[in-house]
């Protein structure tokens, strides 16, 4: 096996996105174009991948900082595809092997196929191979030219003579090259086409001249070729590849009441016999238990599910742990960091911020709970509010097992409530309570007996 480098043209503006994103830093299913390329290109175990980046530089080698064996070099001015592999000449113009040139606007394309393009490389023995594919629209895209089969050139649309706009085989954009004529051979390409641009498929008739083999891999599935250049195309690469996940999670024992508006990431795992209703957002790193049931309008985020979780309509869970047999909601909010034990239920207008919930904790109505450590079967009355800022700091509220927090008390935090305590209903509880005692932090009730009646009696008749 000969060694392989992935090259990653990635320096285009993208100007029909209308964006101030690069972009390959447009997202689909929550990876962005450039990773879901990275991905596929990782599955090869290249040697070096490289990464010509240019219009946003900075904000695409920010995003891919953190991925490992990557190298980026900058094309300052975009003239070109030639001209932009061309900029990885001082990276690999010493190594041996083969080049594999994939576009960052291209994600669809899958490993296999290109592990089919490096296969008639090899036996082909050919300087350079490229993907094509035939397709029914073939408008905007390089055309195949052949001679008695053999392929001698590849011309762009706008160089097209009224013959070659009738060929129906295009060039994808995915190459392999062997690694030694390569970087002489792009110097010679010129600019003399309309667009003014060092075009990259000249290399194909540069080599024919000069005997050189050049081999052909035609896609059967002209999808995976698909470059996006518009949102329309982001969204429609979008659906193909949300209906692909999703068939994977039927394939894998979930339910899906209506797959067209099931919305499911790429890394989202979902254990068998759970049921996703319509308008469900299962996102980032998301995994979910087994029979569980997630109702509609619900959108997890970066979390971790149990199983035979209850979540109902309009919950959001965002960076935290839900634990098995939990009930979420109708309309809870569950914010970062937040820990949901073992069959607790968390009801209507709740939010969490940064609290754990023991097992069998139960808040069933409109509540704030942050910065909170809930034990065990502690039951939260509604309108129960953790005062966890002060205007400058956060603090944090500890509450034991079996408490019994009565409706509406404000806990002001740093505050301690000891396992088995009370707060009496409308409590202001500003200072710690002992296991198994009654706070009351309220004006006492007074009644006036007799009060409305001589009200009433001091009124003269003509008041009204
Ligand atoms: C290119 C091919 C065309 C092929 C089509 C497939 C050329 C000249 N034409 O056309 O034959 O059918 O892809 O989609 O190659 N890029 C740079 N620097 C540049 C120019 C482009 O990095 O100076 C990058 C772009 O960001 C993009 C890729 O190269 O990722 C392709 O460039 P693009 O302008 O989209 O080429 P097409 O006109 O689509
Ligand atoms: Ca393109």
């Amino acid at each position: 096996m000969t060694d392989i480098h992935i090259v990653i043209l990635a320096a285009g503006k993208g100007t029909r996105m209308k964006s101030h994103l690069p972009k390959v830093l447009h997202q689909i299913s929550g990876l962005s174009l450039i990773a879901r390329v990275l991905r596929t290109a990782a599955e090869l175990n290249p040697a070096s991948t490289t990464i010509v980046v240019g219009h946003g530089a900075d904000q695409v080698k920010a995003a891919l900082g953190g991925t490992a064996g990557i190298d980026f070099v900058v094309q300052e001015q975009q003239l070109g595809t030639g001209h932009a592999l061309l900029q990885a000449r001082p990276l690999l113009e010493d190594r041996k092997g083969t080049v594999v040139l994939l576009s960052g606007d291209v994600p669809l394309l899958t490993v296999n196929s290109l592990r089919d393009l490096l296969a008639e490389h090899t036996e082909s023995a050919a300087a350079a191979t490229v993907i094509t594919a035939n397709v029914a629209r073939p408008f905007g895209y390089g055309r195949i030219v052949r001679t008695n089969g053999k392929i001698t050139k590849i011309v762009e649309e706008k160089d097209t003579t009224p013959a070659q706009r009738t060929i129906s085989e295009i060039n994808s954009g995915i190459y392999a090259f062997d690694l030694d004529p390569l970087f002489g051979a792009l110097d010679s390409i010129g600019t003399a086409n309309k667009q003014g641009e060092y075009y990259l498929p000249d290399l194909i008739a540069i080599y024919r001249k000069q005997k050189r083999t050049v081999a052909t891999w035609t896609v059967a599935r002209t999808d995976e070729i698909r470059g996006i250049n518009s949102r329309t195309e982001l969204a429609e690469v979008s659906t193909m590849v949300r209906q692909q996940k999703n068939e994977e999670l039927m394939a894998a024992g979930v339910t899906l009441i209506d797959p067209a508006t099931t919305y499911v990431d790429a890394d989202v795992v979902v254990g068998a016999d759970t049921v996703i209703y319509p308008c469900v957002f299962l996102e980032g790193s998301t995994t979910i238990g087994a029979a569980c049931e997630i109702h509609s309008g619900s959108r997890i985020v970066n979390s971790t599910v149990g199983d035979r979780v209850c979540v109902r309509n309009h919950t959001v869970v965002t960076d935290s742990t839900v634990e098995s047999g939990a009930f979420l909601g109708p309309f809870a909010h569950i914010r970062p960091s937040s820990h949901i034990g073992q069959d607790v239920h968390v009801g209507n207008f709740v939010e969490l911020k940064k609290t754990k919930m023991g097992k069998g904790a139960k808040a069933n109505h409109l509540a704030y709970l942050g910065d909170a450590n809930i034990g065990e079967k502690t039951n939260i009355g509604a309108g129960t509010i953790t005062c966890n800022y002060d205007g400058a700091k956060k603090h944090e509220t500890t509450i034991g097992d079996g408490v019994f927090v009565g409706s509406n008390s404000t806990l002001v935090a740093p505050l301690t409530l000891a396992d088995g305590s009370y707060i009496a209903a409308g409590s202001a509880v500003t200072a710690d309570v002992p296991a198994g005692a009654l706070a009351i932090g309220r004006a006492r009730q007074e009644n006036k007996d007799g009060w409305v009646q001589k009200r009433t009696q001091k009124k003269s008749p003509t008041d009204n």
